[in-house]
């Protein structure tokens, strides 16, 4: 499974990717507010874009067909090798089907259950991003939802990518990767706690000290 970063924050994006193991970013329109209200979302993104290289996911804000293919056609101007992030509304599906036929990129976002994303699929979605947390947040099992659709695509071998997104802990990164979703968008917060064990800095620590009773014993240190 891939690991994608969640967020629109460049600094977390950047440190995120220098350590190596992020192939591609996923903004949306809040988070890209939360950044900065007043931002130039065209700048910003160019910068991401710049920074990591791999896969970026822009949202049309769009909600009529018309619309979101003028905003795809926009982003594609700012880098040809943006990945559009469409809505998952009828509307939503016309524009997938038409950029779909262009081979332009798509990830359809705001999907809840399995159904929607065969939906998505179908209408030609390179991605589909299957929403977890949310549906935890309303007691419905997210996990579940990921797993239904991996099922799915492993029984019909669909090739769209199945995106495990609204990450909200370490707990869900393991669970989807076991369900076996391709790639999962992750918070920084979510990527730093799974890095982070309370062993591995430990045994660290001690190899270090041991290191250096080892330099102090040859009056190297
Ligand atoms: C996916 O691409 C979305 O940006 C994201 O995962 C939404 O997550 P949230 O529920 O934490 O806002």
């Amino acid at each position: 499974m891939q690991l994608y970063i969640d967020s629109a924050n460049l600094k977390e994006i950047e440190h995120a990717a220098s350590m190596g193991f992020i192939s591609g970013v996923t903004t949306n329109p809040s988070l890209l507010a939360k950044e900065d209200p007043k931002a130039d979302i065209r700048k910003l993104l160019l910068d991401i874009h710049k920074n990591v290289g791999g896969h970026v996911s822009v949202e049309v804000i769009s909600t009529d067909t018309e619309g979101m293919l003028r905003e795809a056609d926009e982003i594609l101007s700012w880098f040809p090798d943006a990945t559009i992030k469409i809505p998952f509304i009828p509307a939503g599906l016309a524009a997938v089907r038409n950029l779909s036929n262009r081979n332009i990129p798509t990830n359809v976002t705001l999907l809840f259950t399995a159904n929607q994303a065969l939906i998505a699929a179908n209408a030609g979605a390179t991605y589909v991003s299957v929403f977890l947390g949310r549906l935890d947040d309303i007691s419905t099992d997210g996990v579940q939802a990921v797993r239904d659709t991996c099922e799915i695509w492993e029984v019909h071998g669909l090739e769209s990518l199945i995106i495990a997104a609204s990450i909200r802990h370490p707990i869900h990164l393991l669970e989807c990767a076991k369900a076996g979703a391709h790639i999962a968008t992750t918070p920084y917060k979510v990527l730093l706690q799974s890095i982070k064990h309370p062993l591995t800095d430990a045994g660290l620590a001690s190899f270090l000290a041991d290191h250096k009773k080892m330099m102090d014993a040859k009056g190297t240190s």
